[in-house]
């Protein structure tokens, strides 16, 4: 294996350990625990997601690495630091709170880090690298690992702090995807783990839409996918520290939508079904998403569902439902 990739994780390492001490035991990580701690995150979670604090410095990284003997050219390359155009290396994630990001094995490759004033931009993440591919990676595998395991199941979240909130809260089988669109891969990787994913993205607008397309991207796996739609505005850390934790495990249980019912809800949105032609267009919409359920009895289920309230006799419905094409993208 190249010396190079062992140097960027034997870095990792060393960066990850340093920011978590500098978090827990210095005065320069102060600020960042008082943050952390204003979001409601306990010692247990911090310690449990190792997460840290990067000096607001412009050269500590810097000037640790170098000491310790790496590569400032494969540190760059790794992403733990930056080099300005006049050939000046300085800090990437300097004055922000670090959540770092295992692969598989739990072993660090990146990390994304949360400013704790309002500096821009509100996160900073490690861009793709030789050791850190975003479509590959999710926030929290490591640690849910074990529970997704026990519990075939896992919930999907928008944001580092949703997962840190809905593991703190008892469920610890939770990841999210890095800022990015969930990726083919990151179903792949999951459908070895799990037989179910909740998807439980923020209940804005963004997250709506992004709701929508991880369950075109699940269309074609074998993965039981489940939809929890949050309060407008509200993301998982949001509600858990609004209602708590217990009232959480209650709403994760019993508000679970499946694929129909979510998309039922979606396509009714803003549409007054009372006119002909807006009922059409809706009853069109929802038998090509019953068309994409592979399941048959909740198919049935469904055309039968519209064929009560629309007054459409079930044959009519049945025969126009689209048959989905085998070679869908
Ligand atoms: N994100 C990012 N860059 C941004 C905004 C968001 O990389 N400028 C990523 C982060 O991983 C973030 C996720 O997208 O966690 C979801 O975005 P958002 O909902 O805006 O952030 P929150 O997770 O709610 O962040 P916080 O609660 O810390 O404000
Ligand atoms: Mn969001
Ligand atoms: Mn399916
Ligand atoms: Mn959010
Ligand atoms: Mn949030």
């Amino acid at each position: 294996e190249q010396v190079w990739r062992k140097q960027m994780r034997d870095a990792h390492r060393l960066v990850a350990d340093l920011y978590h001490e500098v978090l827990m035991k210095t005065e320069a990580g102060e600020v960042g625990l008082t943050y952390l701690r204003n979001r409601d995150l306990t010692e247990e979670t911090i310690a449990q997601y190792r997460i840290g604090f990067a000096p607001d410095q412009r050269r500590f990284t810097v000037e640790l690495l170098e000491r310790r003997g790496f590569d400032l050219e494969v540190m760059v390359e790794a992403g733990l630091i930056s080099k300005s155009k006049s050939g000046e290396y300085f800090d990437r994630f300097e004055g922000r709170v670090v959540f770092p990001i295992a692969d598989r094995d739990g072993t660090i490759v990146g990390f994304s880090g949360r400013a704790i004033d309002d500096r821009q931009p509100k996160y900073v993440n490690t861009a793709e690298t030789p050791l850190f591919n975003k479509s590959e990676l999710l926030f929290g595998f490591s640690q849910a690992r074990a529970t997704m395991r026990k519990k075939k199941r896992v919930f999907l979240v928008e944001g580092n702090v949703d997962v840190l909130q809905v593991a703190q809260a008892g469920i610890q089988e939770v990841v999210a995807s890095l800022g990015t669109a969930f990726s083919p891969q990151h179903a792949r990787a999951l459908s070895r783990i799990v037989e179910e994913v909740i998807i439980c993205y923020d209940g804005d607008h963004a997250g709506q839409e992004a709701t929508q397309k991880v369950i075109r991207l699940l269309e074609s796996s074998p993965l039981d996918v489940q939809i929890l739609p949050l309060p407008e505005k509200t993301d998982p850390d949001d509600y858990i520290r609004q209602h708590g934790g217990t009232h959480w495990q209650q709403f994760v249980e019993t508000e679970q939508l499946s694929v129909l019912d979510f998309m039922n809800r979606m396509l009714r949105r803003g549409k007054n079904l009372n006119r002909e032609g807006e009922r059409i267009r809706f009853i069109e919409s929802m038998l090509e998403e019953i068309g994409k359920t592979n399941d048959s009895i909740r198919r049935d289920l469904y055309v039968k569902k519209l064929s009560d309230e629309f007054e459409i006799p079930l044959e009519t419905l049945r025969s126009r439902i689209p048959r989905p094409t085998s070679s869908e993208s």
